[in-house]
């Protein structure tokens, strides 16, 4: 099994595919499915701001499409912040659908600096967990 700091790597290298021209802030996701493969997405920005998609669920949205619906681990980067950035809330909404709640997010900035959490405690309270089928 690989490990999260590999895995901030792959979301690392994510980054650099960022299409990002609007607000130059170019982030990076890796997630690690149940089976070991490793799904990598980028933020995909759009001239109508609002349809931007976050790193976070283009990878997500990468992994579901290849057959994968248990995602055990989550790494994000965003090299151009200095400190580490979060999911934002509706990307917390939607991994946890994927996601059992006690699977490790490690994100990261530009500098050496992590921050290592559960989904879980990025959106506690999931009361609509239960309806998820798998
Ligand atoms: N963004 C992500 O892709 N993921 C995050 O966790 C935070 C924000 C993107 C959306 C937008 O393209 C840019 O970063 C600035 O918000």
């Amino acid at each position: 099994m690989m490990n999260i700091e590999a895995l901030f790597q792959e979301a690392r290298k994510a980054a650099s595919f960022a299409y990002a021209p609007y607000s130059k802030f170019r982030v990076g996701a890796a997630l690690l499915g149940e089976d070991g493969t490793v799904y990598t997405g980028c933020n995909v920005e759009n001239r109508s701001f609002g349809l931007t998609i976050c790193a976070e669920r283009s990878a997500l949205v990468q992994g579901v499409s290849k057959g994968t619906r248990r995602f055990t681990a989550l790494a994000i980067a965003a090299p151009d912040s200095q400190e580490p950035v979060g999911p934002c809330g509706a990307c917390r909404q939607v991994l946890s659908e994927f996601m059992p709640p006690d699977a490790p997010v490690i994100f990261g900035g530009a500098g050496t600096r992590r921050i290592t959490v559960t989904i879980g405690e990025l959106i506690p309270f999931d009361s609509l967990h239960d309806l998820a089928e798998g």
